[in-house]
C-alpha cells in the first residue's frame, strides 16, 4: 500500500501481502455487486459467496485501503454511546439487541478466522472503562445499572484499573472483548472470498449507479457491473446525495503506536470517559524488537475539516500517553482517520431509503466499525437471502428516532454554519504565500480557491468548493488533503476525490 506524500502511516500496512487483484477491464454481470473493499464490503461479499451467490467486489484503491486499515481494531460490544443512552434512545430491547449484535460480530470474526485458517492475531481480551474523577465514577454506576437491566450481568465494577498510572479510581470490567490484526484478517478474508468463487477488482472507482430491477455500477473507465442486488459499502454512501448525510457527522480521530517494555502493560482494551475519549490497547510482536510491545493509543477526535492545526491533536495524544503510560518509549507510528457518528449512536445498515428494494448500504460506523462492518455482512446477507434477522429494524437506514432530534439539529446547524466560509476572506491573498508541502484557501472574486504548493515550489490551484453540496474545503496538514467540513468528503492536494460522499474531483479554479 502506497504512502501518500505527507500522509500518516498506520501500523498495519507493513505486515501483509495483499492478494493479487487488478482493475476491471470489461463489462460483467453477477448476482450481487458489492462496492467497497473495507471490512463491511468484504464481509458481506464473503458471506454471500458462501451462500452460493455470484459476487463481484469493486474497490477504488486496494483491499482495506479506506478507513479499515486506519482502525485501532478493538473488538468490543461495550459501545461508546453507552447503554445508559442507548436504552433511552431504543428502549431496553433495542439496547439489548445492539449489545448482542456486536457480541455476535466478535464471535463471527473469530469463527471466520478459524474456518478460513486466517492467522490474524485474534485474541479474546478484557476491556476496562476507567473513571478519572468523581463525576465519571457516577457515570460508571449509571452504566452498570443500564447493563444489568439489559441482562449483561458479567460486567463488574472494580476498585482499580489494572494500569495504576491510568487511574486510581474504579473502572468497569468487561469480559470477552477482542482484538486482532485488521490487515491480516482482511487479506485472509479476500483470499477466502476468491476461493469461494468471488471476484475482486481493485483500482476500480465507481462514478455512477443506475438502479432499478437490475442495477448497474459504472466505473470511471466506463466499464459496467450489472447485478440483481447492489451493496454500497463505501464507508459513507456515494450513491446517496442527501438523506443519510443529514443523519451522521464525520469526525477525524488520531492514533499513535508507541513502544512499551514487553509485558509492562496488561494485554487488554482501555477506554476513558473524556469527551472526546481515549482508546488504548496492546499489539504484541509488532515492533520488530522482542523487548517491546506496541501500545496503540487513539483519541483527540474533532469534526472533520474544523480544526485549524490538526498536527496539535497528535501532539496532545502523545502528551496524554506519556502522562498515563510513563513506561512509553519511542513513538513508531502516527496516523489519523475518519469515522462517521450517527445521530443516535447506531450504524445504518440495510435497504437504501428512497431507492429500489435491491439496493443496500452500510454506514454510520462510529468507533465500532469492525463490529458494525461485520454486522453489515450478517444482516445484508440475511436480507438478500430473504431470511428474517432480529437486528433489521434496529439498524434500518430509514429509521427516524425522534429521541435523537436534538443531536440531529445540532449536527445540521453545524453544517449550515460552515456556509459562513463563503463570506470570509481567504487565508492568503497570493499563491506565493503558500509554503512548500502545504495548502491554503485563497479568495478569488466571489469564490474560493484551494492552493497547494508541492515540494518543488510549484503552486497548484483548484476550486475550494466541494462538489457534494457546496461547502468550502479546508487543508488537513496531517494527511495532506483537502477535507470538507460538512459531510466529510476528502480530496488529495490536487483536488482528486479520496473519500465520498462526493464522487467527483474539486473543479478547476475559475479565473
Ligand atoms: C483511527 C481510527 C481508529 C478506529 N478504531 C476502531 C476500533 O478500535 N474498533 C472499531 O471497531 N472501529 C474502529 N474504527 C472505525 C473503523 O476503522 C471503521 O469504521 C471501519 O474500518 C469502516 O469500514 P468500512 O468497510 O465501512 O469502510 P472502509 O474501510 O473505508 O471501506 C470503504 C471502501 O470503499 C472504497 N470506495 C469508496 N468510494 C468508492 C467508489 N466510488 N468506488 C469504489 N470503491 C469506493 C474505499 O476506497 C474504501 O476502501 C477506527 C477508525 C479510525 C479512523
Ligand atoms: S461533503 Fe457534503 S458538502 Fe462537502
Amino acid at each position: 500500500m502506497k504512502k501518500e506524500s505527507g500522509a500518516t502511516f498506520p501500523v498495519w500496512i507493513n505486515h501483509v501481502q495483499l492478494p493479487d487483484t487488478k482493475p476491471l477491464k470489461n463489462n460483467v454481470s453477477c448476482d450481487v455487486c458489492v462496492v467497497g473493499g473495507g471490512i463491511a464490503g468484504l464481509t458481506t461479499a464473503y458471506l454471500l459467496a458462501k451462500e452460493g451467490k455470484k459476487v463481484v467486489l469493486l474497490e477504488s484503491k486496494e483491499i482495506g485501503g479506506g478507513e479499515s486499515s486506519r482502525t485501532t481494531a478493538h473488538l468490543s460490544n461495550a459501545l461508546d454511546e453507552q447503554f445508559y443512552n442507548l436504552t433511552k434512545l431504543f428502549g431496553k430491547d433495542g439496547a439489548r439487541l445492539a449489545c448482542q449484535s456486536h457480541a455476535q460480530a466478535i464471535d463471527k470474526i473469530e469463527a471466520i478466522a478459524k474456518d478460513e485458517s486466517i492467522d490474524c492475531d485474534f485474541k479474546r481480551v478484557d476491556g476496562y472503562l476507567v473513571a478519572t474523577n468523581p463525576e465519571e465514577e457516577e457515570k460508571l454506576t449509571q452504566e452498570l445499572e443500564a447493563l444489568q437491566q439489559i441482562g449483561w450481568t458479567d460486567v463488574v465494577l472494580r476498585k482499580h484499573c489494572p494500569v495504576e498510572t491510568l487511574s486510581s479510581l474504579p473502572c468497569l470490567h468487561y469480559p470477552n472483548q477482542g482484538r486482532f490484526h485488521v490487515m491480516k484478517y482482511l487479506t485472509g478474508l479476500a483470499t477466502a472470498f476468491i476461493k469461494h468463487g468471488g471476484s475482486i477488482y481493485t483500482g476500480t472507482h465507481v462514478r455512477k449507479f443506475d438502479t432499478g430491477t437490475v442495477n448497474t455500477a459504472i466505473t470511471t473507465d466506463g466499464h459496467t457491473v450489472t447485478a440483481n442486488e447492489l451493496v454500497v459499502a463505501t464507508n459513507t454512501p456515494v450513491n446517496d446525495l442527501f438523506a443519510i448525510h443529514t443523519k451522521q457527522a464525520p469526525y477525524r480521530t488520531y492514533a499513535i503506536g508507541v513502544q512499551v517494555p514487553k509485558d509492562s502493560v496488561p494485554d487488554a482494551l482501555y477506554w476513558d470517559l473524556k469527551d472526546p475519549y481515549h482508546y488504548v490497547r496492546l499489539q504484541k510482536n509488532t515492533t520488530g524488537d522482542e523487548r517491546f510491545d506496541l501500545l496503540i493509543v487513539g483519541g483527540e477526535d474533532h469534526k472533520t475539516g474544523q480544526h485549524e492545526h490538526p498536527i496539535l491533536c497528535l501532539q496532545e495524544l502523545e502528551k496524554w500517553t506519556r502522562i498515563k503510560f510513563p513506561m512509553a518509549e519511542e513513538v513508531l507510528y502516527r496516523w489519523s482517520g475518519q469515522v462517521y457518528e450517527p445521530v443516535d449512536g447506531l450504524a445504518y445498515i440495510g435497504r437504501n431509503p428512497g431507492d429500489t428494494e435491491n439496493v443496500y448500504i452500510a454506514t454510520g460506523d462510529s468507533g465500532h466499525g469492525m463490529t458494525h462492518g461485520t454486522i453489515a455482512g450478517i444482516l445484508i446477507t440475511d436480507l438478500i437471502m430473504d431470511r428474517p434477522n432480529p437486528w433489521a429494524k434496529l439498524y434500518d437506514p430509514g429509521r427516524v428516532n425522534l429521541k435523537s432530534a436534538g443531536e440531529f439539529l445540532k449536527e445540521n446547524l453545524n453544517v449550515a454554519a460552515q456556509m459562513k466560509d463563503y463570506l470570509t476572506s481567504g487565508e492568503v491573498d497570493d499563491p506565493q504565500q503558500v509554503m512548500p508541502g502545504t495548502g491554503r484557501i485563497m479568495r478569488k472574486g466571489a469564490t474560493k480557491v484551494a492552493v497547494y504548493c508541492d515540494q518543488d515550489g510549484v503552486r497548484h490551484q483548484c476550486s475550494a468548493v466541494c462538489p457534494h453540496m457546496g461547502c468550502v474545503v479546508s487543508w488537513n496538514s496531517v494527511e495532506s488533503s483537502w477535507d470538507c467540513p460538512c459531510h466529510g468528503s476528502r480530496f488529495d492536494p490536487f483536488g482528486k476525490v479520496v473519500t465520498g460522499p462526493a464522487h467527483t474531483n474539486l473543479g478547476p479554479a475559475k479565473s
